[in-house]
């Protein structure tokens, strides 16, 4: 039996990881209906690969501007892709967009706590609750109980600088406190929503994508793009109800807190 077409929605996927879901998404993940690939200049120098991919794929790719820290534009984007899914909902989205600030704890600014907090968690709160209404009817359009990526969930992108367990050995090798804190606000963020979406049939897990050569991840990254994704999707492609809330990293292995 075919599974049912699922459709997806990626935030920051003008490049680094976000780049590389959409291109293995359309490799790997049958039937895919609807591919919305979400940044905040799709028509900009920066969009160009994705651009490129959009044309060669004009049937799946809808490319829609997001800024995950405007709310009207998560708005309107909720609008522009609620009239594309019609009643059969989004099955997935990936809050992958976010920001890393350089600065260690004497020399972080308020500005700079704000900014990474209102990308990378308040960013991805606000989308979960835009979009909510299109995974609650992808949920009811599944029609089986349990829960999946193909039914509805929201992957939250993380990382493993996030966890306070760790914090003591790794704060030294990557001193950016207005990034782990602002992850670490993502995770609450995720365990309060997988809460709430658990009663609709939604997932919310967070997964730590490794350390990965992206301009985010510089040249030094453990493993490139394809890997890291590879394994992410593998990852994304196994979880269920088991999940809603976890912390996991690409291999699929459980991240401490
Ligand atoms: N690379 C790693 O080693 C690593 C490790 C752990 C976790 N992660 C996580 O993995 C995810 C992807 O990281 P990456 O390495 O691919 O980073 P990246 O190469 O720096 O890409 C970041 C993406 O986020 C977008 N973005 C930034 N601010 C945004 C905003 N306000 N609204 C919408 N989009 C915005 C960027 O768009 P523009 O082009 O418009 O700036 C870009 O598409 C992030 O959540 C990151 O925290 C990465």
């Amino acid at each position: 039996m075919t599974s049912k077409p699922m459709s997806v929605l990626i935030t920051g996927a003008n490049r680094g990881l976000g780049l590389e879901m959409v291109k293995q998404m359309l490799e790997t993940q049958r039937p895919l209906s609807l591919l919305f690939a979400c940044c905040r200049d799709p028509e900009g120098p920066k969009a160009e690969g994705l651009q490129a991919l959009a044309k060669e794929h004009p049937d799946i790719i809808k490319m829609i501007c997001l800024d995950a820290t405007d709310r009207s534009t998560i708005k309107k984007a909720a609008h522009q892709v609620g009239s594309m899914v019609g009643k059969s909902g989004l099955n997935l989205i990936i809050n992958n967009a976010a920001m890393a600030i350089h600065s260690p704890f004497f020399e972080s600014t308020p500005e700079e706590m704000h900014k990474c907090f209102d990308t990378n968690a308040v960013g991805p709160m606000v989308v979960i609750q835009e979009f909510i209404s299109l995974l609650r009817a992808a949920a009811e359009d599944f029609g089986k109980p349990g829960m999946s990526c193909r039914k509805a969930a929201v992957i939250n992108i993380s990382t493993i600088f996030s966890s306070n367990e760790i914090t003591k050995e790794s704060y030294k090798m990557f001193t950016v406190l207005p990034y782990r804190t602002s992850k670490a606000a993502l995770n609450m963020i995720s365990v309060c929503a997988s809460v709430e979406l658990q009663k609709y049939g939604i997932l919310c897990t967070m997964l730590h994508p490794g350390w990965v050569r992206t301009d985010m991840g510089g040249s030094e990254g453990e493993i490139d793009v394809h890997e890291s994704v590879e394994g992410m999707l593998r990852v994304m492609n196994s979880l269920t109800e088991k999940h809603s809330g976890a912390l996991l990293n690409w291999k699929g292995e459980t991240v401490p807190w």
